[in-house]
């Protein structure tokens, strides 16, 4: 049995005497108040990893909690931080503006996208990723359309690919940041039930959430071929299959992880959660919903138009 290193107040039974939320408060061996002064006990006794105590047993890693509750100053709150990309040309959508600019019912996509963003409690910074050349402008378009004070919004220039603008948006979050929601200014019309249901997925501990859908088309995979038809090799079964939307959530430091992993290649990555699980981090899915499809034909922004307008009609929006 190890001894207090004061003899005056070492008690036959091995505990020591002193006082106090320590040793003795907590029926072990030592002299100090707090239980890493206790003998054998504490972060002195424990075997060093990396630069982190190992506690010898369950009874010790409960004092060593303790100890750490005693000394520690209180956690910053956990904060949940949105990251649009935005600097993508959309070239499918026909010419004209960038993608993010175009109008719907008169208002940017990536006004829409970024109140969608701040719609939700559980966002309170969103970090625009916009046309490397257009950040400036972007800027003063979103100060055209203030959100509420609960809400701020950052503006970085992006990159040559998603994968790359996703990288800078992430390289723009402050330090407090411990959740980040990814999502694209092409799918303006996300109902913040889909943003709320992966924030608070992500804030239970799952590192990885993305919003999706059952399939109404069945899939098949192909040979491609650009002078001639496509020979068909395999037809995955649709029930096993999801369409993935976005925001997709994630614990920073994973998200982080992953991008700085992710080889950097061609197009680039098209999907964070798909960089994640190459990780072999697991990603779990909750339901998506209809209105958060991705406006990227022509088609697309007149089923955006009748979603505005039904939500008009509804519910005065
Ligand atoms: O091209 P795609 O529709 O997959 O783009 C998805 C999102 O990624 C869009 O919001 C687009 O603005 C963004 N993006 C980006 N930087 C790029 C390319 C796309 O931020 N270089």
């Amino acid at each position: 049995m190890p001894r207090c290193p004061r003899d005056d107040e070492h008690h036959p039974d091995g505990r020591c005497g002193i006082s106090g939320s320590g040793c003795a408060a907590l029926g072990v061996p030592g002299p100090g108040s707090r239980p890493d002064q206790c003998h054998g006990r504490g972060w002195s006794g424990h075997r060093a990893r990396h630069g982190e105590a190992i506690p010898n047993s369950a009874e010790e890693a409960n004092l060593n909690a303790i100890a750490m509750s005693d000394r520690a100053t209180p956690a910053a709150p956990a904060r949940t931080a949105a990251v649009i990309p935005a600097a993508g040309r959309g070239i499918r959508l026909g010419p004209g503006a960038p993608k993010a600019l175009r109008a719907l019912s008169g208002t940017p996509m990536l006004v829409h996208a970024v109140r969608a963003m701040a719609a939700s409690r559980a966002v309170s910074l969103v970090v625009v990723v916009a046309p490397p050349e257009g950040a400036a402008e972007v800027r003063s378009l979103l100060d055209e359309f203030p959100l509420g004070e609960r809400t701020e919004v950052l503006v970085v220039p992006g990159g040559a690919t998603r994968q790359e603008s996703v990288r800078l948006g992430l390289a723009a979050l402050p330090d407090d940041v411990t959740a980040v929601l990814v999502h694209d200014a092409a799918r303006p019309l996300v109902p913040v039930d889909t943003v709320d249901a992966v924030a608070a997925a992500v804030r239970d501990g799952a590192p990885a959430v993305v919003p999706a859908l059952p399939l109404a088309d069945t899939v098949k995979q192909v040979e491609p071929r650009e002078d001639g038809p496509e020979p068909v090799v395999a037809t995955p079964d649709r029930a096993l299959l999801r369409a993935v939307q976005t925001p997709q959530g994630f614990d920073r430091a994973t998200l982080q992880e992953a991008h700085d992993k992710t080889v950097f290649d061609g197009e680039g990555a098209t999907d964070d959660a798909g960089m994640v699980e190459r990780l072999g981090v697991e990603v779990v899915v909750v339901p998506g919903h209809e209105e958060a499809f991705k406006v990227t034909r022509p088609l697309d922004l007149v089923l955006a138009e009748a979603v505005l307008a039904r939500r008009r009609a509804n519910d005065g929006f």
